[in-house]
C-alpha cells in the first residue's frame, strides 16, 4: 500500500486487537508507527510482534493529565487511530452506575479527549473503532450500545468541524481479539462460535480485517464523515 512512507501514525489503543493490526498494517507500509495505551509490558510485547520499529508510548485516554502530557510536545500527526475502550456490558439493573460511567469514559471520553489534544496534518486523518451495537442494540448491552452511538454521532460532526481534516469510524461487528480473553478460552470460544452463528457470514471478523478499512482511510482523500459497518453483513440482516 503505498503513501505511507515518512508518514507519522498514532494508534491509541495499538498494544492490542484492532489497533495493534492497525499499527501492523500501517509500519509494513513505510509509517513511522507509534503504539499508545496504558501497561508498559503489553506495549513492549505488541513493540516486538508488530516490529518496523515502532514506537511504543505510555498514554491513558482516561486521564486529562495524561493525554496533556502525551500531546505537550505539540507533534504533528499525520492519521491517528483510537481504539481503546472497554466494559460497560450488563443489564441496567445489574450494572451500576460508576461502571457505566466508566465505560462510557473509557471509550467516548477517552476517544474525545484524544480528539481534542492531538493536532493533525490537513491531508491527515482521524479513525474511532465503534462497534456494531450502535445499529443493533441488544439486552444487557444498552450502555455499550449508546456509547458507540454517541461516538458515532460525534465523529460525524467531526468531520464537519475539523475539515479537512478527515474523520472517520469503522463499526465493527464482533472480531476475535485478546478483548474477549477475560473470559477464559473456552468461554471465549463459546461466545465467539455463539456470535458466529448469528453473523451473515457465519464468522466473527478478523482484527486484520478491520485494520485494512483503517488504512482506507488515512489513504482515501475524500472519505470524511462516514461510518462504516464491518460487520459480514449483521446489521443488513
Ligand atoms: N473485539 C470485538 O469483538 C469488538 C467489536 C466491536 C467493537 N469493539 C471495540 O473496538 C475497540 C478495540 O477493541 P479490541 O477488541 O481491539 O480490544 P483489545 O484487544 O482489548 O485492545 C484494546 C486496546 O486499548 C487499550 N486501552 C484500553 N483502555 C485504554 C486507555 N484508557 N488508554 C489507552 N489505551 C487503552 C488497551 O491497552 P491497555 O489496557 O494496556 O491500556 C489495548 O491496547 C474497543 O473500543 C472495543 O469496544 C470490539
Amino acid at each position: 500500500m503505498g503513501g505511507f512512507d515518512g508518514k507519522r501514525v498514532l494508534v491509541v489503543g495499538g498494544s492490542s486487537g484492532m489497533g495493534e493490526a492497525t499499527a501492523k498494517l500501517a509500519a509494513g507500509a513505510g509509517a513511522k508507527v507509534t503504539i499508545a495505551s496504558r501497561d508498559h509490558d503489553r506495549l513492549a510485547a505488541a513493540a516486538k510482534r508488530v516490529g518496523h520499529g515502532v514506537e511504543p508510548a505510555i498514554l491513558d485516554a482516561t486521564s486529562d493529565a495524561s493525554v496533556a502530557k502525551f500531546f505537550a510536545d505539540r507533534a504533528v500527526w499525520d492519521h491517528v487511530v483510537i481504539s481503546a475502550g472497554a466494559g460497560g456490558r450488563g443489564s441496567i439493573k445489574e450494572l451500576d452506575i460508576a461502571a457505566a460511567q466508566a465505560a462510557m469514559d473509557g471509550k467516548f471520553w477517552a476517544s474525545f479527549r484524544v480528539a481534542k489534544a492531538a493536532t493533525i496534518a490537513e491531508d491527515g486523518s482521524l479513525t474511532f473503532v465503534s462497534g456494531g451495537l450502535s445499529q443493533r442494540p441488544a439486552a444487557g448491552a444498552s450502555v455499550i450500545a449508546a456509547i458507540n452511538g454517541a461516538l458515532e454521532r460525534m465523529s460525524i460532526g467531526l468531520a464537519l468541524e475539523l475539515a479537512p481534516v478527515r474523520v472517520n469510524t469503522v463499526s465493527p461487528g464482533p472480531v476475535d481479539t485478546p478483548m474477549w480473553d477475560r473470559y477464559g478460552p473456552d468461554q471465549k470460544k463459546k461466545f465467539l462460535d455463539g456470535a458466529a452463528s448469528r453473523v451473515p457470514l457465519k464468522r466473527v471478523a478478523q482484527p486484520e480485517e478491520i485494520a485494512e478499512i483503517v488504512l482506507f482511510f488515512m489513504t482515501n482523500r475524500f472519505v470524511t464523515g462516514t461510518v462504516v459497518p464491518l460487520d459480514g453483513g449483521s446489521s443488513r440482516a
